[in-house]
């Protein structure tokens, strides 16, 4: 027998207030001690560890990413026309063709090629600030760093990093929490970077290379291959997830690290400690909190009866800190005993992120090379965050102090 969700007496949880991003993270962690599921403003929440992976894995929870803009109210006629299905929204034969045809191209070992050039990209960025020992984090390095890293991986000419940030930065304000203001915004970027990446493949497809595009081009499995609408689609998904995601990362990282000398100075002592750091970082205070899923039919999950359409928070940040899997969920630290299962910021499921391999390269490298040239790592003044709503997180201003070299 089974409950339906609307009959049950839950905790409420705030998703889209105005509460700062740790208030909200200390009721969801209260909450979870005790409920596996909570109400929010848009419809309930899973909050454990088991619970948020159950529903991440579960095929009938299809992705809500791509109604984003309908729940907050937005009727742009021109937004809504230019709407089509990513990679991100995709589900069934759709998603799985896909991540079978691209997912070569994103292997672990395509990552690491990049390693050296992510290294010497960090020194560059970093060099200039060595002698004075001060540094704005976020303008000086995090939002620079991961631009030229996806230009070097697709192939786009290093003349293109300004406009690539702003219309990665402006496509993702959909996600920004202030969307019926901002969706003129987002339209022009979205069309900015169509005709963008349209020109990019047409030059590929004429002169191939040794890069993303023109994998992707090339990427054929039985016969089939990505029209040139999908591969369009996918540039753009690697455009806009690869950027924000990577910078936002790698600032809550440092931020989390001046507050934390002892472990900057583990890192800096033993950069094979890397990997391990960037996984704690990333548990610790992922830059996506959580995401989000609807019902595409009557779904049970342990007793509990969501109808058809029921919308679902899954808050990954809530399910990173659930006693049951990683112990002592409060204290920060990159020694620890890796968990028997990952922490969750890069998702679960058919969804889980494309760009993990990408990402933890970037941040590892990063990492190593901060820790050696910022000994002494401390804060430097008030740091401020972005808006706290859903989407990516992280510092906007950040500036810290190191011993001078
Ligand atoms: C630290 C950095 C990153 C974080 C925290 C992150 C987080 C995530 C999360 C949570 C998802 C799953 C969303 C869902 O289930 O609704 C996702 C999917 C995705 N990410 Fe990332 N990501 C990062 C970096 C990257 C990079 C570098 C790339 C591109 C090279 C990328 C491309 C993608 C794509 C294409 C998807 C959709 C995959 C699918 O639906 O099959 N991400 N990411």
């Amino acid at each position: 027998m089974s409950t339906l969700a609307t009959d049950l007496d839950l905790p409420v949880v705030p998703l889209f207030g105005n509460e700062s991003r740790a208030q909200r993270h200390s009721v969801m962690r209260e909450v979870a001690k005790e409920s596996w599921l909570a109400r929010t403003d848009a419809g309930y929440a899973v909050v454990t560890y088991d619970a948020v992976t159950k529903v991440l894995r579960d095929k009938r929870w299809h992705s809500a990413t791509g109604l984003v803009a309908e729940m907050a109210g937005v009727r742009d006629e021109r937004y809504l026309a230019r709407r089509r299905v990513n990679i991100l929204n995709a589900e069934g034969d759709v998603h799985v063709r896909l991540r079978r045809l691209v997912a070569p191209a994103f292997s672990p070992r395509s990552a690491d090629r990049l390693r050296p050039f992510m290294r010497e990209v960090v020194a560059g960025l970093v060099g200039p600030h060595l002698a004075s020992g001060r540094i704005e984090a976020v303008a000086d390095l995090c939002e620079p760093y991961p631009i030229p890293v996806i230009c070097e991986l697709l192939g786009a000419p290093k003349d293109d990093w300004q406009l690539f940030s702003r219309l990665a930065t402006d496509v993702l304000r959909v996600f920004g929490g202030n969307l019926a203001e901002e969706i003129g915004i987002v339209v022009a970027a979205g069309i900015e970077l169509e005709e963008y990446t349209k020109g990019l493949i047409a030059e590929r497809r004429s002169r191939p290379a040794d890069d993303l595009i023109t994998d992707l081009i090339a990427a054929e499995e039985e016969g089939d291959r990505l029209t040139t609408d999908e591969l369009t689609m996918m540039v753009e998904a690697v455009i806009v997830g690869g950027t924000d995601t990577t910078r936002n990362q790698l600032g809550l990282a440092l931020e989390l690290f001046s507050r934390h000398p002892d472990q900057w100075s583990m890192l800096r002592d033993d950069p094979m400690l890397a990997p391990r750091a960037v996984e704690e970082t990333m548990r610790y205070h992922g830059a996506v909190a959580g995401t989000i899923r609807f019902a595409s039919e009557d779904i049970e999950v342990d007793g509990v009866l969501f109808p058809k359409g029921t919308f679902m928070s899954t808050s990954m940040s809530t399910a990173n800190f659930d006693e049951s899997v990683f112990v002592d969920p409060m204290r920060f630290d990159i020694g620890r005993e890796p968990a028997g299962q990952p922490q969750l910021s890069f998702g679960s499921g058919i969804h889980y992120c494309l760009g993990a391999s990408l990402a933890r390269a970037e941040l590892q490298e990063a990492l190593v090379v901060l820790s050696q040239s910022m000994p002494n790592l401390r804060p430097d003044g008030e740091v401020r965050h972005k808006p706290s709503a859903v989407g990516i997180f992280g510092p906007s201003h950040l500036p810290l102090a190191f011993d001078p070299a």
